[in-house]
């Protein structure tokens, strides 16, 4: 289910959390309205959103086709007065969000949906001031907001179905997983796994067998590396080998009684205690900012996801969804007689080489895209390529002017030099997107083949009327100096 489209949001609350959502509605187009009583909410939001959008951008390799505004208000009742969804993300105090939910649902239009972000407080207590609590349900994001995908939806009692339902929809929206907690309890799933870790981590370190550095690489050394592919379940009936889940718990369930944890239990968190923990996590950081710990949290999540993406995986396909719905569409005018703009993206730290330039075999990734939306702008698209229909690159020189670096903007432009039934001739520039540079060339040719027959084959009427519009309409352009150019041999 694709999700529903909203254009109006309100965050109420904009620390870690309300910045990360207005990180993520703007990015997917929705203008954002954003009431926080702090003088410093505003400064720090927009140090969030950019370092969001450097993450996004890295992430979709694009910039969306628009982006939505973000302002700022101090009055509540402003900032909520025309949202379709408003965001609670204050403090994790009962009263204090009772009160603002209450002000919330006097001042929001009577068909908008109020998340709460609350990391475990139950709804029911949550909507017990408000007039019209059935559209109120908890919508429990992480950290940060605007790039991982989970959601957990949890209705209260006075929760009305239609509500979650319309919360997961526009979630998903917005690229990411609605995870609907079947029942009302206290840290719903993803909080009463965290808090089991987190009070292990806290006696490891209380009873110092072990520093918080030291526990933090048990978790990303190891099991941390599998929890983002399977979780904990699937991991363990792997651990099974081939008689799997029941093998597994044959084998470590007797275990659970001996019992290795301190679960039920938590350590006195004294002065001394928290001294230690602040102490040893200084030296972890290592003089490090927050702002620069989120950029490389970013970074790494960004490369994980990238990789996740490419194999179709938990959180990367939910990511390769949202990144292809919301790629902005080139421009294919097949009449134009100007080359087309067909592909755009920047370069992410994935693509640099030690120079933190764009890396030669990145310069062919860029072009072969280039080269796919051109065929499909010609009608080789999925289906067609499905049933067996596709173009193969069967030669390619390209030319390297300039060097592009980290974060940099790029755009694609594609002139087709001549087609005939069987082939496309054609000239791609790399092209700096905001400077204009021309940066690199590739003259392609491309075969039409049928894979099911295993050779060349004609191209079908539709497709080669389309061709030869395309390379009509591109007739009149100047010859590109470089096309039919060889390499000069040294001697
Ligand atoms: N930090 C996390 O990792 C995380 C993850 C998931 C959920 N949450 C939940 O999100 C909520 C917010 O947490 P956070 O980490 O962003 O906290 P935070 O302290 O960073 O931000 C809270 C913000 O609320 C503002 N605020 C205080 N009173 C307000 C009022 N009356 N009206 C409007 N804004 C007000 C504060 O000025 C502050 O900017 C909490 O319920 C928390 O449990 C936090």
């Amino acid at each position: 289910m694709r999700g529903l489209a909203i254009s109006k949001a309100a965050c109420v609350g904009a620390g870690v959390i309300g910045g990360g959502w207005a990180a993520r509605y703007a990015w997917n187009g929705i203008d954002v309205r954003i009431h926080d009583p702090d003088p410093e909410a505003e400064r720090r939001c927009r140090e969030v959103i950019a370092n969001a959008e450097r993450a996004l951008c890295h992430l979709h390799g694009d910039m969306p086709a628009r982006r939505g505004s973000v302002t700022f208000t101090d009055r509540l009742d402003e900032a909520v007065a025309d949202a379709e969804i408003i965001q609670e993300s204050v403090p994790e105090q009962v009263a204090l969000k009772q009160r603002i939910l209450a002000e919330i649902d006097a001042a929001a239009p009577a068909q908008a949906l109020i998340g709460s972000s609350t990391s475990g407080l139950r709804p029911s207590e949550l909507q017990a001031e408000m007039a019209r609590p059935e559209r109120f349900i908890v919508t429990h994001p992480f950290n940060p907001v605007y790039l991982l995908p989970l959601v957990e939806l949890c209705g209260g009692a006075k929760s009305n179905q239609v509500a979650l339902e319309r919360g997961a929809a526009i979630y998903r929206h917005l690229g990411m997983r609605p995870l609907i907690v079947r029942r009302e309890i206290d840290g719903f799933v993803a909080d009463r796994l965290l808090e089991a870790l987190w009070r292990e981590a806290l006696w490891l370190v209380h009873d110092e067998v072990a520093t918080v550095e030291e526990v933090d690489d048990a978790v990303r050394f190891g099991a941390g590396l599998r929890w983002a592919l399977m979780g904990s379940f699937l991991t363990y009936r792997i651990a099974g080998g081939e008689q799997g889940m029941r093998h597994f718990m044959a084998q470590f369930g007797p275990a659970l009684s001996w019992p290795w944890t301190k679960l039920m239990d938590v350590p006195e968190l004294t002065d001394e205690f928290i001294d230690r923990i602040a102490e040893q996590s200084d030296d972890q950081a290592a003089g490090r900012s927050i702002r620069e710990l989120e950029r490389e949290r970013d970074d790494g999540l960004v490369a994980l996801l990238e990789g996740l993406s490419r194999e179709k995986l938990a959180a990367g396909e939910t990511v390769a969804q949202h990144v292809a719905a919301t790629r902005p569409a080139a421009t294919a005018d097949l009449d134009a007689t100007a080359p087309l703009d067909l592909y755009r993206g920047y370069v992410t730290p994935a693509m640099v080489d030690y120079n933190d330039h764009l890396t030669e075999s990145q310069y062919v990734e860029v072009f072969g895209r280039a080269a796919t939306a051109l065929m499909e702008a010609l009608g080789a698209d999925q289906d067609y390529r499905d049933a067996g229909g596709t173009f193969f690159t069967v030669e390619s020189h390209q030319r390297y002017l300039q060097e592009i670096g980290l974060d940099e903007p790029y755009r694609i432009e594609v002139q087709v030099l001549g087609a005939d039934d069987k082939r496309v001739h054609a000239f791609l520039r790399m092209v700096h997107a905001q400077s204009g540079d021309l940066l690199a060339t590739a003259e392609q040719m491309y075969l039409h083949v049928d894979r099911h027959a295993g050779r060349a084959t004609a191209a079908p009427d539709a497709m080669r009327a389309r061709m030869d519009r395309v390379a009509g309409a591109h007739a009149d352009l100047d010859w590109p100096e470089d096309a039919g150019r060889t390499m000069r041999p040294l001697r």
